[in-house]
């Protein structure tokens, strides 16, 4: 169907932070899948395993027991705030499940009979009906009226208006039964989270027992330059959603939660192919590779050099260029009024071997996968200057 507007561009093989399309030619990806290919692309640990696994089992049902997902989880909550994991297989589906689980907390914890759930503006928590009605962008709304009842929007990082709707809407007693926010907004154009801002959050659901749920679908596993976005922010959730990253590629997602947030009894939630050993052990390769290459302190360093690079150009660049906002290997590029539009940088930059992403209409998103070595940087900055100065010149 014709749900994406795409690039001619026919992706055929990858090795690294490098792919090559049909004709032979060489792009470095700092698109990674869109902050996916956690391995980056033809993974030799993860080749090796899930070949492995393909001789062993790749499906069976969770009427069963799957020691693989048995062990993933254990490695999550090992090292996490979290005490339990759901495991499915997407980022929506992990945001659905986020979903139910609060409004049974609201239910159950609070007494509530219609519970609503407070969301960020320029939030995204995905395209499935309630993950989409969570999202606090209306132009995804547009056209699938009636959405699911029951969200309302802040302004990101506004701890006034935050607290104002708060009283608002438990003006007649409990209403709220979780927050869902994004530790940093992605999709919303790179917008990292105010500490202060989650601090209150944090205290203000602790006060009434709300729920507080992050959505870690983009930033989680090590992208942040921390394990999880939520170390960066110095504030811990009751839970946090996953996808994206976590299978390097390959396809899972999970709802993390603490022992308070533990509400699903058997029944109640489920997917048929969420946690199969498969998608299980392509994350644990993902997660052990994270380990052994200590990659959450790569992600530091080496993001920290994008930044300065990135940094740099807005100081050669200051017409065009705005500011760099973003942590670890998440940094968008913010463009001035006039400058061109972030689809267009995108667009052009592919003439010159680089891939990237937009985040909004003027931030171009960089997000590659986490392995990316400092020399690899070094080119997709200059790459990316080559583009900005032929497109303006073109302009
Ligand atoms: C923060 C966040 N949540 C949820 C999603 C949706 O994930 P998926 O496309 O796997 O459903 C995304 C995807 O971009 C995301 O960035």
């Amino acid at each position: 169907m014709d749900t994406y507007s795409r690039f001619d561009l026919e992706l055929v093989k990858g090795k690294g932070v490098w792919v090559k399309d049909s004709h032979g030619r060489s792009y470095l990806d700092c698109v990674a899948g869109i902050a996916t290919c956690t391995l980056g692309h033809s993974d030799r640990a993860l080749r090796k395993a899930l070949s492995r696994q393909l001789g062993r089992l790749q499906h069976v049902s969770n009427l069963y027991r799957i020691p693989e997902q048995e062990e993933l989880a254990r490695w999550i909550t090992d090292h996490s705030i979290g005490e339990r994991v759901f495991f499915c297989n997407s980022g929506a589906e992990a945001n659905e499940a986020a979903i139910k689980l609060a409004r049974k907390h609201g239910h159950q914890q609070r007494g509530i009979e219609r519970p609503v759930i407070l969301t960020a503006q320029a939030s995204f928590h995905g395209r499935t009906l309630a993950a989409v009605s969570a999202t606090g962008q209306p132009k995804y709304h547009h056209g699938f009226e009636p959405l699911v009842e029951g969200f309302r929007f802040f302004p990101y990082n506004d701890t006034a208006a935050f607290e104002a709707l708060l009283e608002e809407t438990e003006a007649e007693g409990p209403r709220v039964a979780a927050v869902l926010i994004e530790p940093l907004q992605g999709e919303g154009g790179v917008n990292p989270g105010d500490p202060a801002f989650f601090a209150r959050v944090r205290e203000l659901c602790d006060q009434r027992n709300i729920l507080l749920i992050f959505d870690e679908v983009q930033v989680g596993v090590g992208r942040s330059g921390k394990l999880w976005g939520y170390e960066r922010l110095g504030v811990r959730p009751d839970a946090f959603t996953l996808a994206k990253g976590l299978g390097g590629g390959f396809v899972i997602g999970a709802l993390v939660t603490t022992a308070k947030a533990d509400l699903f009894k058997p029944g109640e939630h489920a997917s048929t192919f969420g946690g199969n050993p498969f998608a299980c052990r392509a994350a644990l390769t993902v997660v052990h590779e994270l380990e052994r290459r200590d990659l959450v302190a790569h992600v530091a360093a080496v993001g920290a050099k994008l930044r300065q690079g990135l940094e740099d150009l807005v100081r050669r660049h200051p017409d065009q260029l705005e500011s760099v906002r973003g942590w670890g290997l998440i940094q968008g590029l913010v463009l001035q009024p006039g400058a061109p539009s972030a689809p267009e940088l995108v667009k052009a930059a592919i003439d010159h071997g680089l891939l990237l992403v937009p985040a909004g209409p003027n931030v171009v998103r960089f997000v590659p996968p986490l392995v990316i070595r400092p020399r690899e940087l070094k080119q997709a900055v200059k790459r990316f200057e080559t583009t900005l100065i032929q497109l303006t010149a073109a302009g």
